[in-house]
């Protein structure tokens, strides 16, 4: 209802503070003005309780393991040939491409696959064993250098045009961190490939045998990166808007974006999870040993792929990856009856069943699965998280232009619960202790 209050007693005071109400009934107390016109702030340093945008782009129900994009189920995009170009489409402009739309969009991912030249010597002179997020967030800020005329995005043509170059992109680097790492020769992008086909190629081709993409691996990436295309506030979804809200560019913003997704907390988990797998599979350790050890609270241990800050109930998008595990596998000579994907399995099983994780409500997340199919198709460890940041480029690009486009958008600036030293006086050198 448009005038619903609540009210906060304190100090012998009632404050009425304004209720929203979301259209799948998320309730929030309006607090922005409770500072200036009180002098009093709320306490979350998690955010865990506080909303920081009113957002039409991903709605999740936690409780219900409900995730949509522009309100359509996530279950929805798992059709035959999983199509992450047109979520992406769906994500930036709000709405599935329509046949024009489609041949436009793809046709402007096309011409901007290739990177300017010079960019190729920004990786000559990196370290072949540089973090590839580290080289991801740098390369991000470069292409900032060769495109400045999309530094300030004022028409929704530009916004479009800036967002496929960003798309495309930061696939052919992607694949040129990876051929760098190997001491392989760049793979050029090849324009009569599909988009995660391009990848492929560009990642694997030699230059005597083109690398032969098979259908069931173009779809299993297509999947991939849809289930990792848009998060709603995640913590690197949030880090891009608070970016974007000091007015910073689209390149900057998303930049910012990549290392936050770095953590192993959160796109880093990924990397953990098949790390955690290995040392199993190579007989360090044992599910048994993993599981007590993510229950020992002197262990900084964490049974990574599980728990989730929203997800009190199986994610979604795991549901759907542990399916495509499944089913990719069984095709793949070389991994039917995979030990991995059966430790993974026999993980889950101990963690759900255990009191621990069930009174927690930890279940497996997306990237529980997701590195064992990103495995599959040959793309190594130390690169899943580059995996992720390709699939949520363009949940990060709908998340900035939804903070770009607030009317009056003021900058996000928290404040602080000061327990530092009362007024204390400057003592001179030849008086201290
Ligand atoms: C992603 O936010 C998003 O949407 C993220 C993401 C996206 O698409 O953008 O979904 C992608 O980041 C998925 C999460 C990937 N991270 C991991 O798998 C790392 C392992 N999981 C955790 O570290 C943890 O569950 C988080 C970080 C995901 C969530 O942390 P919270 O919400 O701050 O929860 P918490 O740390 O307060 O945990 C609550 C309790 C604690 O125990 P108690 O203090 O109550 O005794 O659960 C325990 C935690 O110790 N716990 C775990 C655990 N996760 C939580 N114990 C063991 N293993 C775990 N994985």
């Amino acid at each position: 209802m448009a005038d619903e209050k609540a009210i906060l007693t304190f100090e012998g005071k009632q404050i009425e503070l304004p209720v929203i109400r979301g259209t799948e009934g998320d309730v929030a107390v309006d607090i922005s003005r409770l500072y200036n016109e009180n002098k009093i702030m709320t306490y979350d340093p998690s955010l865990a309780s506080t909303a920081v945008c009113k957002s039409t782009i991903t709605y999740i129900d936690g409780d219900k393991g409900i995730l949509r994009y522009r309100g359509i189920p996530i279950e929805q995009f798992v059709t035959e040939r999983p199509n992450f170009i047109e979520v992406a489409h769906l994500l930036l402009t709000g709405h599935l491409p329509n046949k024009e739309e489609g041949v436009s969009f793809r046709q402007r991912l096309t011409d901007n696959e290739l990177l300017h030249e010079n960019i190729r010597y920004h990786f000559r002179n990196m370290p072949t064993a540089a973090p590839p997020m580290a080289q991801l967030s740098a390369s991000l800020n470069n292409l900032a250098c060769f495109h400045r005329e999309f530094l300030v995005l004022d028409n929704d043509d530009d916004f479009m045009e800036v967002s496929a170059r960003l798309i495309s992109k930061i696939r052919t680097i992607a694949a040129f961190i990876y051929r760098r790492s190997q001491g392989l020769p760049y793979n050029y992008p090849n324009p009569n490939l599909r988009y995660c086909a391009n990848f492929l190629h560009m990642m694997f081709s030699l230059p005597f045998a083109q690398y032969e993409v098979s259908q069931e691996i173009e779809d299993a990436l297509n999947l991939v990166l849809i289930l990792h295309a848009d998060h709603e506030q995640n913590c690197s979804a949030a880090t891009v808007r608070t970016v974007a809200s000091s007015r910073a560019n689209l390149f900057a913003s998303c930049a910012a974006g990549i290392c936050a997704l770095w953590g192993p907390l959160h796109g880093g988990a990924n990397v953990e999870v098949m790390e955690m797998l290995d040392g199993i599979y190579r007989g360090g350790l044992t599910p048994e040993e993993c599981i007590r050890m993510a229950k020992d609270r002197e262990n900084r241990f964490r049974l990574f792929g599980f728990g989730h800050r929203v997800y009190k109930n199986y994610d979604p998008r795991a549901k759907i990856l542990r399916a495509a595990c499944d089913k990719v596998f069984e095709k793949m000579k070389n991994r039917q009856n995979d030990p991995e994907l059966n430790i993974a399995r026999r993980l889950e099983e101990l963690a759900l069943a255990d009191p621990y994780f069930i009174e927690r409500k930890l279940y497996p997340n997306v990237d529980f699965y997701s590195g064992l199919l990103l495995r599959a198709m040959g793309i190594p460890t130390n690169m899943f998280t580059v995996m992720f940041a390709m699939g949520r480029l363009p949940g990060w690009i709908a998340q900035w232009k939804e903070q770009h486009d607030l009317s009056g958008g003021r900058i996000i600036r928290p404040r602080q619960v000061y327990m530092g030293p009362n007024e204390t006086d400057y003592v001179p050198f030849e008086g201290r202790d």
